[in-house]
């Protein structure tokens, strides 16, 4: 098994001035069901995040709406101090209702709130990313985020943020985004089946920034489908290492977030992604989502 970033599959990637692995973790499937609440196994939890920096992984996704604010006292528990080389990108836009609901909150004090508490709950003086997340849980909606975004650089600016990203976002946004200060990453639903966003992943890599793609295997709905199962056993692998594997091979730029819960699952993950597919193989699997 790989134990370093750089050998870890897809090798490194410069997040601003931060060298990740582009095998990284997210840590949303670490809080209870529905993403509310504590993990049924909070020593299971503690150990797929101590495994993920045992092998290597040296990005972490997190919100402070997961849970809300479980997540990231998880990573907090089971890696502080942190190496230096650890880089923990988290998430403001959002809180959660009693319903388990998703409801936006962009106001400069919702920030400013949600920065502070990301800080505290993670302990740490800076923040290395901070995704300003947009839209809903349907996914991105056209709005201007001046304000939002302008909060969040003036925070930068106070030295309690490295780096900038958004994520939920159609392309205009990004680029109103950029129009207002540089963004190191762009986290939306991205995967074999869900292929709205590959134009705008092929001008961020021109852009040298990187595209962060949520619910890489599906999320909550795993990926099937007969090409995908097609190609896995032709290589006699899991269909969630071709799915990652395909990843990784679509652009430079994309850094891999895959959630679990397992340490099992983690391992098998980390050690099936690196899948070398032939052109048939791409060919196939390009079908998908076309
Ligand atoms: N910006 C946003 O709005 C947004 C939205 C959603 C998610 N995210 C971020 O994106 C990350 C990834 O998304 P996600 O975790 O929801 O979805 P995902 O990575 O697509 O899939 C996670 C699911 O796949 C299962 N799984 C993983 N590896 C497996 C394996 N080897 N075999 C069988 N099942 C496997 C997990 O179950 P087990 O636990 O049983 O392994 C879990 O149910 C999140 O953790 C979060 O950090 C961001």
């Amino acid at each position: 098994m790989n134990t370093t970033p750089a050998s870890l599959p897809g090798g490194t990637w410069t997040l601003g001035d931060m060298t990740v692995a582009r095998f990284g973790y997210g840590a949303m499937q670490l809080a209870g069901p529905g993403v509310m609440g504590p993990p049924a196994d909070h020593d299971g939890a503690l150990a797929v995040l101590r495994e993920a920096a045992a092998l290597g992984i040296n990005h972490i996704d997190t919100a402070g709406a997961y849970g809300p604010r479980v997540t990231n006292r998880l990573i907090r528990e089971a890696l502080h101090p942190r190496p230096g080389t650890l880089r923990i990108v988290t998430k403001v836009g959002a809180v959660r209702d009693e319903q388990g609901g998703w409801p936006p909150a962009r106001r400069p004090d919702d920030l400013r709130r949600a920065v502070h508490e990301n800080l505290e709950d993670l302990g740490l003086d800076v923040l290395d990313v901070v995704n300003l997340r947009l839209g809903d849980a349907q996914g991105p909606r056209p709005e201007s985020l001046a304000e939002p975004f302008e909060t969040l650089v003036e925070l930068q600016r106070q030295g309690l943020i490295r780096h900038l990203g958004v994520s939920n976002v159609l392309p205009e946004q990004v680029a109103e985004a950029q129009s207002i200060a540089p963004i190191v990453c762009v986290q939306n639903m991205y995967n074999l089946a869900h292929r709205q966003d590959d134009e705008l992943i092929d001008d961020l890599a021109a852009e040298g920034v990187a595209y962060v793609p949520f619910f890489p295997l599906g999320g909550f709905t795993p990926l099937q489908s007969t090409a995908l199962s097609a190609v896995a056993s032709r290589l006699e692998a899991s269909p969630m290492a071709v799915a990652l594997s395909w990843l990784l091979r679509r652009s430079p730029n994309i850094l891999l977030i895959p959630g679990t819960s397992s340490v099992a699952h983690l391992r098998e993950n980390v050690a099936g992604a690196g899948l070398p597919l032939s052109e048939r193989d791409l060919a196939e699997l390009d079908g998908i989502g076309r």
